[in-house]
């Protein structure tokens, strides 16, 4: 199975959510999301089984979430990514390595839980190297917006456990400035709200990356208290 072998499902005038084979696809700029309700967890095209769910936005090429899964068989794993080059190598990994409790999400994290999660789903999220987008102008991109934030929050069940990692100091500061500002969750970690080292947390494409260039990697984790300010 090579990832270049799965094609775009749909052209740009016909972009619709499509699910096909563990991939589901939400189209970008598309304004009918609405029209779609989520399938269950437990539908055979999906998971098949009830298990707790867990979700890894901006999964990269997916070595971190394809690891988690393989050592973690009885829990379901969701990996969100919006390069669709990106996804299809998640996907091309999963079918070769025979996984099966994976779905991959080519899409962007933002429109995927807000119109294709229902709340209270999922008991593990984690966040693995975001873009932090440093400059003021392009703050707009970064994912740690409170939105979001709220909007991971509802979909989470409560007392599920957000996990980020991060090499960027002033990225994690702000992370842990806006989770607190959200109300809707708690840093697990006394303090100073970080520590860098998990041990066993798993490793992905830019861990490695980072690790090998030098850089100090800060790892935060909140609970989900479901109040918001
Ligand atoms: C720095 S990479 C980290 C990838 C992976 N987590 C790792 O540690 O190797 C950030 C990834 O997030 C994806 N991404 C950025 N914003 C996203 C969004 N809003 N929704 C889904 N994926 C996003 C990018 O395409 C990229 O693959």
């Amino acid at each position: 199975m090579k990832s270049k072998n799965l094609k775009f499902p749909f052209t740009w005038e016909h972009r619709k959510p499509h699910l096909d084979d563990r991939m589901l696809y939400v189209p970008k700029f598309y304004d009918k999301h609405d029209l779609w309700s989520p399938l269950p967890w437990n539908d055979p095209e999906m998971f098949g089984n009830d298990n707790d769910l867990c979700i890894e936005f901006c999964s990269g090429n997916g070595a971190w979430i394809l690891e988690k899964a393989k050592a973690h068989p009885l829990k379901n794993w969701v990996a969100v990514e919006k390069r669709f080059d990106r996804a299809t190598k998640i996907w091309a990994r999963m079918k070769n390595t025979s996984i099966t409790n994976v779905l991959v999400v080519c899409g962007e994290a933002e429109p995927f839980a807000d119109h294709y999660v229902q709340e209270d789903t999922f008991s593990e999220i984690y966040i693995n190297f975001p873009d932090p987008w440093p400059k003021d102008r392009h703050a707009k991109n970064r994912i740690f917006r409170q939105p979001f934030i709220k909007r991971v929050s509802e979909i989470a069940k409560k007392d599920a456990k957000a996990t980020f990692v991060t090499d960027d100091e002033v990225y994690s500061l702000q992370m842990i400035e806006e989770m607190s500002k959200s109300g809707a969750w708690e840093s697990t970690l006394p303090g100073t709200q970080y520590v860098t080292d998990w041990p066993q947390y798993g490793s992905s494409y830019f861990d490695e990356l980072w690790r090998a260039k030098g850089k100090t990697i800060r790892y935060m984790q909140f609970s989900n208290t479901k109040a918001t300010k």
